[in-house]
Parts: C-alpha cells; sequence; structure tokens
C-alpha cells in the first residue's frame, strides 16, 4: 500500500468533518494489518467537550470492522503551516492498537508534511502490555 492512498483518505476525511465551532477539520485515515483503510473526522457538538477527534472516529470504524491493528496512520488538519500531530488522549488511543515503530504521517490539504514513529510522538508510553 503505497503512503498516497492512506493520505489521500485523510484528506478526503478531512473534508467530511462536522466542526462547526473550531472551524478546524481533521481527517483520519488506518491502514489495517489486512491492508484495508479505515476513515474518520472529527465530530464537534454544541456541548464542547463531547465532540471527538478524527483519530477516534478512524479507530471506531476500524475496531466495527473487525481489526485490531493499525498499521499505518495518517492525519490531516490544518492548513499546512503547523504540523496537525494526534492530541494526546489521542496518541494513547493509537498505542492502544499500534506498536512503537508504527508511522505516523502528518499531512496538510496538500499532502504530507512529516512522517514520526508512534514512539516519537509517545515515548516510553503506557500499554495493553502493562495490564500482563
Ligand atoms: N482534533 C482532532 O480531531 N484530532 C487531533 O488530534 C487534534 C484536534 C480536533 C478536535 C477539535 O474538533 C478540533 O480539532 C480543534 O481542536
Amino acid at each position: 500500500m503505497a503512503d498516497e492512498a492512506l493520505i489521500k483518505a485523510a484528506i478526503t476525511a478531512m473534508g467530511r468533518a462536522y466542526a462547526p465551532y473550531s472551524k478546524f477539520p481533521v481527517g483520519a485515515a488506518i491502514l489495517d494489518q489486512d491492508g484495508a483503510i479505515h476513515v474518520g473526522a472529527n465530530i464537534e457538538n454544541a456541548a464542547y467537550p463531547v465532540g471527538n477527534c478524527a483519530e477516534a472516529s478512524a479507530i471506531a470504524a476500524m475496531i466495527m470492522s473487525g481489526q485490531k491493528r493499525i498499521m499505518k496512520i495518517a492525519v490531516a488538519g490544518g492548513d499546512g503551516d503547523l504540523l496537525c500531530t494526534p492530541c494526546g488522549a489521542c496518541r494513547q488511543r493509537i498505542r492502544e492498537f499500534a506498536a512503537a515503530d508504527t508511522p505516523v504521517l502528518i499531512c496538510g490539504p496538500d499532502g504530507l508534511q512529516q512522517g514520526f514513529t508512534l514512539a516519537e510522538l509517545l515515548p516510553a508510553s503506557f500499554g495493553p502490555e502493562n495490564l500482563g
């Protein structure tokens, strides 16, 4: 799977965000173990804390399809200036289903800006292994 398809899926998902309050649409696309892509976008709410992030939506889509491993994830947000890296909570959400070396591709509306590994974004992390 070329990164290009995953990046394009994240950018397309960004266009489907429901973000009337922040006006900051974010899209996420997950590549699973079978080579399928699962997408999500941020979905805000008039009761602000109830809104959810793009990564959480994409993870929910992956889980509902029956998959449990994130092989790669692309996140697209912003105008291509600052990096739209996953928020702290989403780094932990990704951690649940990904390995330390899982690529996290940060994108703007025009494509890839910078690639990280999950461990670079969430070093010395707590995860499912800690619970045995
Ligand atoms: N947002 C995401 O969807 N993912 C992130 O990792 C960063 C922030 C959303 C949440 C909110 O709807 C908007 O971006 C502004 O914070």
